[in-house]
């Protein structure tokens, strides 16, 4: 299988529109990918055709609804080669995935516990873990960062001693590209018997996540960076993990009984989805698997490569920009800085050439804070992107720069 963006962008029709009277240039991807028309059918089809409730019903449209769920959970198993299905739990997103783990994770811990962070997380995996400090008297230690944007794995080693109950790292970032070397990290954490959570937002985006293979205990992250729509996400956990871990909210099919005085709690993944889950967002998700995998991801992957390299040829180290993160085999992300302009000011006159950039601190404060930055400018590629939008993206990138200059 090789790879045809063309044809791959056909099938994306946001991408057909125009901005300010210029063709789109979406470089926005890592906030939050487009949608493939295979995603908005299946979600359209089952709103038109087959829905209800699921888990609840006898009827027919509740037992189609309910298959369709489960399956979606079954596509998530297979993207990821969980062992089972029961392993997959929907959330409502990355971050609510995260807090599920600090919630329910974190209940057990006390004061001078420890929790093994990093410089480079997204707030999502941080904050969590500060009501725990707040709340409970947790400790929070954050690995330092590399001046090209690579975890210090030796003062990582370091840090896991006989108080660290859990290890949370991203396992790519989202401003810096970074792939983390997660093998590395959870043969380190489990030779201390640490469990470890990685936030894959990112990094299920760009590669194979294969969390057998990897042995990690949870894995979490979100359908809209993986052209899945809004307002799903998924926290993959090892059976054994899940089954040790009190619930989270309380509510609807997440029992086994309840009664006035006493409860009883379902197994997982039920447990920890009380209430009506995000029915048609799943099947969204699930479909969005089904499309990722009829393509080569190797293929894939290696073009999002390209039009990283693109750039950097194109910028040909132009003066006054400076990349933030160039650790080697990093993912499709260029944050950068320009001197003499504030990152809102060069996204805006970005926009006015149809090139859409996040600019910002990216839900990183500590990373921007630890390069001297206090905001940068991201363009992150996504699958449709192609080498003449990277050239347009070069060209009024340098426009603005003059313009600021
Ligand atoms: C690395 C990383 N973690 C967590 C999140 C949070 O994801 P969501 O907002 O979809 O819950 C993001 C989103 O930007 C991210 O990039």
């Amino acid at each position: 299988m090789t790879f045809d963006v063309g044809a791959v962008r056909a099938q994306f029709p946001i991408l057909k529109r125009q901005v300010h009277g210029k063709p789109l240039v979406y470089l926005d991807s890592a906030a939050s990918a487009q949608k493939p028309l295979a995603v908005i059918e299946a979600m359209t089809w089952a709103m038109e055709n087959s829905y209800a409730n699921v888990h609840r019903g006898l009827h027919a449209l509740a037992n189609e609804t309910t298959d369709a769920y489960e399956k979606a959970r079954e596509n998530v198993r297979g993207l990821i080669n969980a062992r089972s299905a029961e392993e997959i739990v929907f959330t409502k997103g990355g971050t609510e995935a995260i807090n599920l783990v600090a919630s329910s994770f974190g209940q057990r811990l006390g004061p001078g516990e420890e929790i093994v962070l990093s410089e480079m997380e997204h707030h999502a995996n941080i904050v969590p873990w500060h009501f725990l400090r707040e709340r409970l008297g947790v400790v929070l230690r954050f690995v330092p960062l590399t001046d090209d944007g690579r975890l210090d794995m030796p003062a990582f080693a370091e840090f896991l001693g006989p108080r660290t109950r859990l290890v949370a790292l991203s396992h790519m970032s989202n401003v810096l590209g970074t792939v983390n070397p997660a093998r590395a990290i959870i043969a380190l954490a489990h030779a201390s018997g640490v469990p470890v959570l990685l936030d894959g937002c990112q990094a299920i985006v760009h590669g194979a996540v294969d969390v057998s293979a990897l042995d990690v205990d949870f894995y979490a992250f979100s359908a809209h960076k993986l052209y899945g729509p809004t307002g799903v996400g998924v926290l993959y956990g090892r059976a054994d993990r899940l089954a040790d871990l009190p619930p989270y909210q309380g509510g609807g099919e997440m029992i086994g009984t309840v009664a006035l005085d006493h409860i009883t709690y379902a197994d997982p993944p039920h447990r920890f989805e009380a209430g009506t889950p995000p029915i048609l967002e799943a099947i969204g998700l699930g479909a969005a698997i089904e499309w990722l995998a009829g393509l080569d991801r190797a293929a894939v992957a290696a073009h999002e490569h390209a039009l990283y390299e693109r750039v950097k040829e194109g910028l040909n180290g132009a003066n006054g920009i400076h990349e933030i993160g160039t650790a080697p085999g990093k993912g499709p992300i260029f944050s950068f800085t320009v001197a003499g302009a504030h990152p809102h000011d060069i996204a805006q006159v970005l926009d006015r050439y149809g090139v859409a950039v996040r600019a910002g601190t990216h839900c990183a404060e500590p990373l921007l804070r630890r390069y001297g930055a206090s905001a940068s400018v991201r363009a992150s590629f996504g699958l449709y992107n192609t080498l003449e939008e990277a050239d347009l993206f070069v060209d009024a990138l340098t426009k603005a720069q003059t313009f600021f200059g």
